[in-house]
């Protein structure tokens, strides 16, 4: 059984050097150095905060927001794939809702990005869903279908199968709201069901989207996903290990 994975995306906070310090610090006092066996974290903090961010707890790894898929060269303002893999980052997010919307990221930008990603031995956490007008307008499976062919087009099944796919529905981030449990393990068939038969049960899926302590049995636990993407509960790091703890005990109890 593939350990459960929380992604916890700060987006742009906190703001000071100091709070990240004390984040790590919380999170460090909270774990007690514990090493979870059947749950994992990687946080993505502000490419700013990365640096300071290299005393984590054992189960911890570092994520990296976004990042530029050539190595190196006249590219102003760019983080490479390349320095985020010198940094010690081992995941990265691509095509999340909020790039897509304010910064012009399409399904080819995000494709480009997984190819380089995975060259320079990151995972790539491709982020994926709906907005509410796709969702009214009945074509959500349309629009999945679409972001999750267009991210594994051209890859070797081996390399799809490093692919970490999050759905997150756009109406769900930040809002409170989230698809009740019967959707989300119905959207997860629906993901297996696009992918090649051998990848199906090695791809992981992630849901994102209003995910709290007191939901994740709910959205995540109970349809089977195999871990959650999330934004603002992640920036309390007893939060954080609240997830990690629930978790832990309810794969303990499916084994
Ligand atoms: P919230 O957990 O704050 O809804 O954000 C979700 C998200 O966008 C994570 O990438």
């Amino acid at each position: 059984m593939k350990p459960f994975l929380f992604v916890g995306n700060f987006k742009a906070n906190p703001v000071t050097r100091e709070e990240v310090e004390q984040y790590q610090a919380l999170l460090l006092r909270e774990t007690g150095e514990k090493r979870w066996q059947h749950a994992e974290a990687a946080l993505a903090p502000s490419f700013a905060h990365l640096a300071l961010m290299e005393s984590l707890p054992p189960s911890f790894s570092l994520a990296a927001q976004h990042g530029f898929p050539e190595k190196n060269g006249p590219y102003t303002g760019e983080v490479t794939f390349a320095m985020l893999k010198d940094l010690g980052v081992g995941y990265v997010l691509l095509g999340h809702s909020e790039r897509r919307e304010y910064f012009h990221e399409t399904n080819d930008t995000v494709a480009v990005r997984v190819d380089s990603a995975l060259k320079f031995l990151l995972r790539p956490i491709v982020c994926i869903g709906e907005t509410k007008e796709e969702l009214d307008a009945g074509k959500r499976n349309e629009v999945l279908a679409a972001q999750v062919r267009s991210a594994v087009q051209g890859l070797s099944k081996m390399q799809a199968e490093k692919i970490i796919f999050a759905y997150e529905p756009r109406w769900a981030i930040g809002s409170g709201m989230t698809p009740t449990s019967k959707e989300i393990q119905e959207i997860k068939d629906t993901l297996r069901s696009l992918l090649g038969e051998t990848s199906r049960e090695r791809i992981r899926i992630l849901y994102g989207g209003s995910v709290k302590d007191s939901n994740l049995e709910e959205v995540c636990l109970a349809p089977g996903m195999d871990g959650v993407l999330v934004g603002k509960e992640s920036l309390s790091p007893y939060e954080v290990v609240k997830m990690m703890e629930r978790a832990e005990k309810y794969y303990d109890h499916k084994q």
